[in-house]
């Protein structure tokens, strides 16, 4: 067996099976199980694959031919300018998530010390790419998820930002501590009725999907926690589902949030808010 033999086989297998992204998915995994890059791969067709490596690589193409998503096969996910460590207890991170980060590093300058709280932290990409830029920020991340805070964990020591962040299993309705100049969530915001209609992975936590009633129960839980633990002038930033802006313009505006800006996506979409606590 060498590289092209069974690049041929797994293009074979999830074309037949449906697989939009086959030819490079096979690759991802094929370099994944052999340890080299995709580039590397390409330009040894030749080399062989002793039966080890082979037999890993078709246990990856099963799972891939089954739809399990490719970030969790590979137990990574590029998010901002790193990679993250994932596995099908947290949500594989978005690329529309990154305008979260993006907006948050507008606001604070490269020297600025400030203390953030993200809400529902998932695998931990936001609030560890904020830090790994922001070098005086402090943070903490709560979740209510015991398995996806162990990834958060896994993630900031991996990133080595461990000194500057605590994490803690809560709900957002129970943590009461501190007072923040950021608060930064991207919870669940997909209506509960519409979950199985709306073709999310059902790889992944439903915990992290899960929005409860029009998909807004959890942001108005995350308000008025934010509310609660902001500074004056304080900044909430949050992530929205793309029908949500009036309901959550609604809701901020009922805690006494100013609304700077409200930010769309790469698919015009709706997606991220930008609001102030005024007082
Ligand atoms: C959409 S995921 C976001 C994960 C990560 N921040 C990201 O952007 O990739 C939402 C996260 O919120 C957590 N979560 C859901 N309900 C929560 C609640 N009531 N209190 C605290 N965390 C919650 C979930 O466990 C999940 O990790």
């Amino acid at each position: 067996m060498n590289i092209l033999k069974a690049l041929n086989i797994g293009y074979n297998l999830l074309k037949s099976n449906r697989i939009n992204s086959y030819k490079i998915d096979t690759e991802l995994l094929l370099s994944d199980s052999l340890n080299v890059s995709r580039e590397n791969l390409i330009l040894n067709f030749k080399q062989s694959v002793n039966a080890k490596i082979y037999n890993n690589f078709l246990l990856k193409l099963h799972r891939r031919k089954k739809r399990e998503p490719i970030a969790y096969i590979l137990r990574k996910k590029e998010f901002w300018k790193n990679n993250f460590y994932v596995n099908r207890d947290v949500l594989i991170p978005r690329p529309e998530t990154e305008f979260l980060v993006e907006e948050t590093l507008k606001i604070i300058s490269n020297y600025q010390k400030k203390r953030l709280l993200e809400i529902g932290i998932g695998s931990g990409c936001i609030i560890t790419s904020i830090l790994k830029e922001r070098k005086n920020c402090y943070a903490i991340g709560i979740d209510c998820c015991e398995k996806a805070l162990k990834i958060a964990k896994t993630n900031v020591k991996l990133h080595q930002i461990e000194n500057r962040i605590k994490i803690f299993k809560s709900n957002v309705d129970n943590f009461n501590t501190g007072k923040y100049d950021l608060i930064l969530s991207n919870p669940p915001y997909i209506d509960k009725h519409q979950l199985k209609y709306l073709g999310v992975s059902e790889f992944e936590p439903c915990k992290a999907l899960n929005g409860g009633m029009n998909g807004t129960e959890i942001l108005r839980r995350v308000i008025i926690k934010a509310s609660q633990l902001l500074k004056t002038n304080g900044k909430l930033i949050i992530e929205i589902g793309s029908n949500q802006k009036y309901k959550v313009i609604n809701l901020l505006n009922n805690s006494n949030f100013f609304i700077n800006k409200i930010i769309k996506d790469l698919s015009n979409q709706d997606r991220c808010i930008v609001s102030t606590k005024l007082i």
